[in-house]
């Protein structure tokens, strides 16, 4: 083999070897973005749930319902964060995320930012105690999660 040649060759396998790696690590980015976002709506979830369980007792633990309230704020503003390009069924995990959240990413932040806006005016009431305004606003912030879903997340 000529020098050329064995440069040319050792070059070759440098790139192979390079994308062989940024493979790797596209997959295994991917399967951690989509654990990291089913983890925080899950606990999105089991927070709202136990507001609303807190809302149909006599007389709710406005406490409870306010810790849980941060709870859900915190989580919606990290969904910026979750859903990084390639994340998607494509990657070969099991995830609901439809792929329209990467080809309308504002229509699909907006989704968020309804979500972020309603969910601080929650946390906002419930710190002030404020029931009545609680009960009407624990239903804004459902309807952000519901529109988003219908839209951006697959059925069962
Ligand atoms: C901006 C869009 C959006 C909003 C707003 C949103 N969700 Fe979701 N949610 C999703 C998507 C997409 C998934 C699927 C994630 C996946 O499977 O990778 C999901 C999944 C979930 C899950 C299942 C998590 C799991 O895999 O176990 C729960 C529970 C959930 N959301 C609750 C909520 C609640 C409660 C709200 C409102 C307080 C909410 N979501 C608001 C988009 C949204």
């Amino acid at each position: 083999m000529s020098e050329r040649h064995a440069k040319t060759s050792r070059a070759a396998i440098a790139l192979v070897l390079a994308l062989t790696a940024t493979g790797a690590l596209a997959a295994s980015a991917a399967e951690t973005a989509i654990a990291t976002r089913q983890a925080g709506y899950k606990k999105m979830g089991g927070a709202f749930k136990a507001i609303n369980e807190e809302l149909k007792k006599a007389s709710p633990d406005m406490k409870l319902i306010a810790a849980n309230s941060a709870v859900v704020n915190t989580q919606a503003q990290q969904i910026p964060k979750w859903f990084p390009k390639g994340s998607g069924s494509e990657a070969g995990f099991k995830t609901k995320a439809k792929p329209a959240i990467w080809t309308e990413p504002a229509k699909f932040a907006a989704a968020g930012g309804a979500l972020q806006a309603e969910a601080g005016k929650l946390q906002t009431f419930a710190a002030a105690g404020n029931l009545d305004a609680v009960k009407t606003q624990v239903r804004a912030v459902g309807g952000t999660c519901k529109s988003c879903h219908d839209a951006y997340r697959a059925e069962d």
